[in-house]
């Protein structure tokens, strides 16, 4: 079992409880901290949704979650049993006037505990109301915690008028806005990877690299979600958020300490260097695509517009040439590509080095090349250039140092929300989005999609199973490079 920090007793109300997330993510991390008995006895788990049912039909909708999301999780039936005992069910329509909140504040009423959470794993229109509500209810108390799900909005100006509303209730220490991306176990240790090496920092600059991948490669298409997805599209499903955090860990200063505000204030600059991309350069710099039928893992898949049921010009598919104009990183190219339905399911980061500036020993091998496996079979592989074994001349080749993480460590990776749902109870702020960083990737992310409009068109068609559309690789190719794309 994996070292654990104990936490105090918490309260934890999950509105949105009968929802995708909730079912697929939550509860499911929830059991995993639960069995490793990181959960104190008197904690309390409240579900809260509009459906009308009692407290045992919830628990038996988790039940049938966790045996379809984390199958193997109990070793002997009657713990989960426990673990479901803990939960409770309150029926809340959380736009209803106070009034009709009595059932919330009677569950939270009866043995209270120290730390009260609020998780707001609903649509982000909700979640202005719900903390108002709270606020008049009375149920937020001054220590109370609110954990928002991302999107927050949908552009500067609404995500703006939410942490605005939110924030007439919940301080800015008291709101954790996630990325779960941040709660992976191989993000987290790119921090580590960088300023724990002593060899890593001293070449981490515009000097010895030439340039950096971010790849995140789905292999779903969207699933139930079409309607939530054909309003967002790749950018602000992926790029706002998570890809735009990887890119920060990449390119941060050393921060002074671990502290949330350290690395945040670290992350900040990042941001607030990344150059915005207008429409003449939206042309060069960005490629949009949308899946049309194929073969994903040798599976017959649709065309995005069939399984949405109509036809669309959101992409599914997004890679964009990004710049960071700071000293370290001037004239290093960010390439960064997301896409749903693509060939496999992969997160990498490549960091790709310059070549030597003499080739001595002729052709053959390749530039170095660290390679930061996220997900799946996460590791980390530097590719160095060595002599080929033989009598005859002496030829150079390009090899792999391989760490996989799996082969180094034994332990069970951890879901990214098992660490960040105790983080909060913690109130730990690390992990959590800082509100003047969700403005300056909206505020970047505006500006593309303002472009986008400018030009117009449609986004490339790609074949689902592929690498995306073919208009990706040229973007590439125009800088003389190419995507890392290993069979
Ligand atoms: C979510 C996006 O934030 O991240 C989804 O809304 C996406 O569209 C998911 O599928 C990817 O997360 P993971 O952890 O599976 O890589």
């Amino acid at each position: 079992m994996a070292e654990f920090i104990p936490v105090p007793p918490f309260d934890l109300v999950v509105f949105g409880a009968t929802g995708d997330l909730a079912l697929r993510k939550l509860f499911p991390s929830l059991l995993h901290r639960f069995l490793d008995g990181q959960i104190p006895p008197q904690s309390r788990i409240i579900g809260a949704a509009r459906s009308p049912m009692d407290a045992e039909a919830f628990r038996k909708l988790v039940h049938d979650s966790r045996l379809k999301f984390a199958p193997g999780a109990c070793g002997e039936e009657a713990q989960c049993a426990e673990f479901l005992r803990r939960i409770d069910y309150v029926q809340v329509d959380a736009s209803a006037p106070t009034s009709e909140w009595g059932g919330l504040a009677a569950a939270l009423k009866q043995g209270a505990n120290p730390v009260r959470i609020f998780y707001l794993s609903t649509a982000p229109s909700l979640f202005v109301t719900i903390a108002q509500r709270l606020g008049e209810t009375g149920l937020a108390t001054p220590t109370s915690r609110i954990v928002l799900e991302k999107p927050i909005g949908r552009d500067l100006a609404s995500s703006r008028a939410i942490n605005d509303g939110v924030a007439q209730v919940f301080d800015e220490n008291r709101t954790f806005r996630i990325d779960h991306y941040l709660g992976k176990e191989t993000v987290q240790n790119l921090l580590v990877l960088r300023f724990a090496n002593m060899l890593i920092e001293p070449i981490w600059s515009r000097a010895t690299i030439d340039h950096v991948q971010i790849t995140v490669a789905e292999e779903l298409g969207v699933e139930g979600r079409g309607d939530y997805y054909d309003k967002s599209g790749a950018l602000r499903d992926m790029v706002q958020n998570h890809i735009l955090q990887l890119l920060c860990l990449v390119a941060l200063e050393s921060p002074n300490s671990v502290d949330a505000d350290a690395i945040r204030t670290e992350k900040l600059k990042v941001l607030s260097a990344l150059r915005r991309i207008d429409a003449a350069d939206a042309v060069l710099k960005t490629v949009r695509g949308q899946y049309r039928a194929g073969l994903v893992a040798g599976n017959p898949a649709r065309a995005y517009a069939e399984e949405i049921g109509r036809t669309s010009r959101t992409e599914t598919f997004v890679a964009v040439k990004a710049e960071v104009d700071n000293w370290r990183w001037a004239g290093v190219p960010f390439y960064l590509r997301t896409g749903k339905r693509m060939g496999a399911r992969r997160s990498e980061i490549v960091v790709q080095f310059k070549d030597t500036p003499v080739q001595m020993f002729g052709a053959g091998g390749a530039p170095n090349k660290l390679v930061m496996r996220l997900q799946p079979d996460e590791g980390v592989h530097l590719w160095l250039n060595v002599k080929e074994p033989g009598p005859g001349g002496l030829r150079v080749k390009s090899v792999p140092l391989n760490l996989s993480f799996a082969d180094a460590f034994t332990l069970r990776y951890p879901d990214a929300y098992e660490r960040l749902l105790m983080d909060v109870v913690r109130g730990n702020l690390s992990l959590f989005m800082r509100r003047d960083e969700v403005d300056a990737a909206w505020g970047w992310a505006d500006a593309l999609l303002a472009a986008w409009d400018e030009v117009g068109g449609e986004p490339y068609g790609y074949a689902a199973g592929s690498n995306g559309p073919t208009q990706s690789a040229l973007l590439m190719d125009r800088d003389g490079r190419a995507w890392w794309d290993p069979e």
